[in-house]
């Protein structure tokens, strides 16, 4: 039978075989309640939220758990129905302490709106209620047993989503307890998950608890600024602060998740750190001067030596926008006439591209990952540096029983599932692979992710084992930061000549050096002294040595679009304005105009229309992104020459609580860091 007939209040519902009614209902525009229905997660059956009545059953049935059946005819509003979720809500209330003036979940609470709609007004209890104390489990996590409805929402997420199984149940009945995976306090990802996903205020954020009220916000919807994966985050801002963020709503590639730093690494915005004014050096000191001042000695310097025939070396960002770093290439190859642009590269995406030429649908999208029937990860711990590609890739297990490949130098998270994992030393990866080639040619497609360890020669050989499977294939070549694919693709390397990141800062001779949005001497020296401009938003090891250092904007106060790992253009919405900041684009356009530079028009939405217009597969549909969606860029080689510089290309490896230089300017990544942690501990 294709499709299953039925009744849900009076509708005609047409369902799959299996369709839970909770769903099919759903599917119809009739809204089933429920606390421990999830979807996506195990079925729990706990809270009996969801009865229905279905005629000729003998009592009330559960709606999360029955699936739909030929001919039933369901009433999900009928008399019977309401009093049976008021009595269930009673029982929900019995200990509940009724504190929501105070519980952070109020205004957005699950079990206040249930309340509101079938609750009684009244209690029949007139005990003392049971009552245990709070309990602070981690810097981000606390837990209020009273206002626990028991749903087990929490455990689950945790258990099959994360994959970390941290919290679990103690006691029965009454007493009963979520408890922690060490006794009284939690060591895991502290990705914030289960207080999200809790219906009722019983977890709370370390960050956002008792700060405001859910309506005295704008949510506004943007893109995580850390790592590449680009997961959509609704940051709830409150004038002009950042004081939460959350993908409630599941929309964008990531659905629910979020990890620790999605979630709650906003704070760097904020911090007391950020630079707000331009600052020139004198002598080694460093002088506040105004906009119009800095931008004056900068571009008189530019200027100097452009006439001059000297030589420049521009470092752009993995963080900034795609507008931004297409018009800093412009500015750098047109304006400046140099080709020695390059930025920090974490994969080598160029060569794949090459390599792929002429080949159709090798791209894998996050979504994707979700579905695909084999999937290969060559030198990556991705729950420790692809947080959300990790969490797909578990789902796609648990959910079609993906067959998972490793070849790794240690242990992963994905080894707890995976068909085989095979322990490589570094710099092994692809003989690893090779090993495998039996197993991988008896499947019938297969998604390969690949980190740095396969770059250059490396890349092509990878390409070339795969094709002799003699199966699809398609690819995620891994990359660090939040824009780091569009660094790439937008030209941010070097070309007809032009120096690579290691050879400007090995130049023995260069007269400038801007740096946009990095920080390339945290680790590396600098052979030559040249003239330093930084772009940046604190006093970074690169900043300290700038003669003039200009206050950025971050990607969270700014409007564009970046491109994630999968390449897949989102757009950015500012949400927060830092006092005394621009946007690298608005810097690089008041310089530009300073220095009497014919670029064109500095407005985002212009140049991301030169951008579709000119940067091949980049031509993607505008609603699309304008709606807040995701559009992959089309796998066409040619974008960027395959790069001559293989060896500059190497991970930051950062782990679940670092990210680069931002992770000593947020205090929540400071305070979960226990340990420094490390990419390989399984
Ligand atoms: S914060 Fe994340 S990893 Fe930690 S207990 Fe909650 S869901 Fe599990
Ligand atoms: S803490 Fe929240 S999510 Fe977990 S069982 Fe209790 S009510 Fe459900
Ligand atoms: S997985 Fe990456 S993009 Fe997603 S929330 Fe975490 S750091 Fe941000
Ligand atoms: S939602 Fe069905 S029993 Fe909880």
């Amino acid at each position: 039978m294709s499709e299953v007939t039925l009744t849900i209040d009076g509708k005609t519902v047409k369902a799959a075989p299996g369709t839970l009614l909770i769903e099919a209902a759903k599917q119809a525009g009739i809204e089933i309640p429920q606390f421990c229905y999830y979807e996506g997660l195990t079925l729990q059956a706990a809270c009996r939220m969801c009865l229905v009545e279905i005629e000729k059953a003998p009592k009330l049935m559960v709606g999360c758990t029955t699936p739909v059946a030929e001919g039933m005819v369901v009433h999900t509003d009928s008399p019977t129905v309401a009093a049976a979720r008021k009595g269930t809500l009673e029982f929900l209330l019995a200990n509940h302490p009724l504190d929501c003036p105070v519980c952070d979940k109020g205004g957005e609470c699950e079990l206040q709106d249930m309340v509101f709609r079938y609750g009684a007004g009244e209690s029949r209890f007139t005990d003392i209620k049971h009552h245990v104390d709070e309990k602070q489990w981690s810097p981000v996590v606390f837990y209020d047993g009273p206002r626990c409805i028991l749903c087990y929402r929490c455990v689950r997420i945790c258990n099959e989503g994360m994959g970390v199984g941290a919290l679990g149940i103690v006691n029965r009945g009454v007493l009963a307890e979520i408890a922690p995976n060490k006794g009284d306090h939690l060591e895991c990802d502290e990705c914030g998950a289960c207080i999200d996903i809790c219906p009722v205020g019983a977890l709370t954020s370390g960050t956002y608890r008792y700060q405001t009220r859910p309506w005295e916000m704008e949510h506004v919807g943007t893109i995580c600024t850390h790592c590449s994966n680009g997961c959509k985050t609704t940051l709830g801002v409150r004038n002009d602060h950042i004081m939460r963020g959350n993908n409630r709503d599941r929309s964008g590639i990531n659905n629910e998740f979020l990890c620790i730093k999605g979630r709650y690494a906003f704070d760097f915005v904020h911090h007391e750190e950020r630079l707000q004014t331009p600052l020139r050096r004198i002598g080694d000191k460093f002088e506040e001067v105004s906009w119009a001042q800095a931008l004056e000695i900068v571009a008189g310097k530019f200027s100097e030596v452009k006439s001059r025939g000297g030589q420049f070396g521009v470092i752009a960002s993995n963080h900034t926008s795609n507008e931004e770093t297409f018009y800093l290439k412009k500015f750098a190859r047109e304006g400046l006439g140099t080709a020695n642009i390059d930025h920090h590269r974490t994969g080598d995406i160029a060569t794949l591209l090459d390599s792929l030429s002429g080949k159709v649908n090798v791209l894998s999208t996050v979504q994707d990952l979700y579905k695909a029937r084999a999937v290969l990860v060559i030198g990556s711990d991705l729950a420790q540096q692809h947080p959300l590609l990790s969490y797909q890739v578990r789902a796609n297990f648990r959910h079609h029983s993906a067959h998972v490949y490793v070849v790794t130098p240690g242990p992963v998270r994905e080894d707890k599932y995976a068909v085989k994992s095979v322990r490589v030393s570094e710099g092994g990866e692809l003989a690893g692979v090779e090993g495998l080639r039996d197993l991988l040619a008896a499947e019938t497609e297969l998604t390969i992710l690949y980190g740095d360890a396969i770059k250059g020669e490396a890349v092509r050989r990878l390409v070339t084992f795969a094709d002799s499977l003699g199966i699809a294939v398609k690819y995620v070549p891994l990359v660090d930061y939040s824009n780091s694919r569009g660094a790439y693709d937008m030209g941010a390397i070097p070309g007809d000549g032009g120096m690579s990141y290691d050879e400007i800062l090995a130049a023995p001779a260069l007269d400038v050096l801007w740096v946009v949005g990095a920080n390339p001497l945290k680790n590396r020296s600098l052979a030559s002294k040249p003239f330093i401009v930084v772009q940046d938003l604190f006093l970074s090891e690169t900043a300290k040595r700038a003669d003039v250092v200009f206050p950025a904007a971050s990607a969270y106060e700014k409007n564009g679009t970046v491109t994630n790992v999968t390449g897949e253009v989102q757009r950015l919405r500012a949400a927060a304005k830092v006092m005394g900041t621009k946007s690298d684009l608005e810097i690089m356009g008041l310089l530009g105009k300073e220095m009497g530079l014919a670029l064109g028009i500095w407005k985002h939405d212009k140049i991301f229309a030169e951008i579709r217009g000119t940067v091949r597969g980049y031509n993607v549909p505008l609603p699309v992104i304008t709606t807040g969606g995701a559009a992959q860029t089309a796998a066409v080689n040619g974008r960027v020459p395959p790069t001559a510089f293989p060896d500059s290309i190497r991970s930051a490896r950062d782990t679940l609580f670092t990210s680069g230089s931002l992770t000593r300017y947020s205090k929540m990544l400071q305070s979960v860091r226990e340990s420094p942690g490390a990419v390989y501990e399984g």
